[in-house]
């Protein structure tokens, strides 16, 4: 596996295999590996010729009082883990070179942006939008990979896709949990160990409310039980937990067959998220 930290030496390298037809594969992160990482980069090994995984904290996504700073960063212990799950190219750029001038060029990405996550994180996803494109015009892959876990991120990428018309398929992978349940973060690091403890009940919540939902199609009910049960169970304090149409992300109604049931919850270091998405074939 190569480390590339340029534009120009990555588009250089891939132009080689470009030429002779390969398919090549993106995985975009913000290091700090984990399982889910490695779930996305082997999913991209299985069916593509090349993988690049990017390893860049975007500053553009984070708002002034979070934890661009503080995010979780190693990239020697990165460039094993890609090694070991099969990544040919690790783009790992300064911030200087992802965003050498500020042309004041930015992407407004729709109402879903404004919703669940984007509530609270102002922004958010106009910096993620604007990374992502970003990448896929640097590497130009037939097949980007983008995890479950990250709901509303990948609702909004393939929204992106769809209305800008870019060349890629989006891949979409299941979230990797960790052996209790808690979905594998990058920012479960910050947890107290009384907080790791607490912290599966986040998705015992979502599964009880989805229980709920399917018996008694009464959203409202279904959503209180699983605040109250992260707020009784757990020191944590629910940001938001919601229940909407995916991937559009709208409100329910009678006729929508895909549901996304997410969460956000701030303990006194992190804020974590996890969601579950469903079909209606379970109702019935
Ligand atoms: P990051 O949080 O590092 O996540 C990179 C990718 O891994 C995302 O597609 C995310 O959904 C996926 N992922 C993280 N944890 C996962 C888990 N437990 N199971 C399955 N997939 C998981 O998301 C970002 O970085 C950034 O916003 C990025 C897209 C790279 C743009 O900067």
């Amino acid at each position: 596996m190569k480390v590339i930290t340029t534009i120009n030496e990555l588009q250089q390298e891939l132009e080689k295999h470009r030429v002779l037809n390969k398919k090549i594969a993106l995985v975009p992160t913000m290091g700090y590996l984990h399982e889910g990482h490695m779930t996305l980069a082997k999913a991209a090994r299985q069916e593509n010729d090349l993988v690049v995984m990017s390893d860049f904290v975007n500053p553009t996504q984070f708002g002034p009082n979070e934890d661009f700073e503080s995010y979780p960063r190693d990239l020697d212990r990165d460039e094993k883990i890609a090694t070991e799950v099969g990544v040919d190219y690790l783009f790992a750029p300064t911030v200087d070179e992802m965003y050498p001038d500020d042309g004041g060029i930015r992407i407004e990405a729709g109402p879903a942006s404004k919703i669940l996550c984007g509530a609270t994180r102002p922004g958010h996803f106009n910096g993620v939008l604007q990374v992502v494109s970003k990448l896929f015009h640097i590497v130009q892959p037939t097949n980007a990979y983008f995890g479950q876990k990250d709901a509303q991120q990948l609702a909004l990428i393939q929204l992106m896709v769809r209305d800008y018309n870019f060349p890629v398929t989006i891949c979409s992978v299941p979230i990797v949990r960790e052996e209790d349940g808690l979905a594998k973060s990058s920012r479960n690091v910050f947890l107290t160990d009384a907080e790791r403890e607490q912290a599966p009940v986040i998705q015992q919540a979502l599964q009880q409310a989805k229980a709920d939902f399917l018996k008694h199609h009464d959203k409202e009910q279904a959503i209180q039980i699983a605040i109250t049960m992260i707020e009784n169970q757990t020191s944590g304090h629910v940001d938001y937990l919601e229940l909407r149409s995916y991937p559009n992300l709208q409100e329910i109604h009678p006729e929508t067959n895909q549901f996304l049931l997410a969460t956000a919850v701030y303990f006194s270091n992190v804020r974590l998220i996890d969601n579950i998405l469903f079909s209606n074939e379970e109702i019935r």
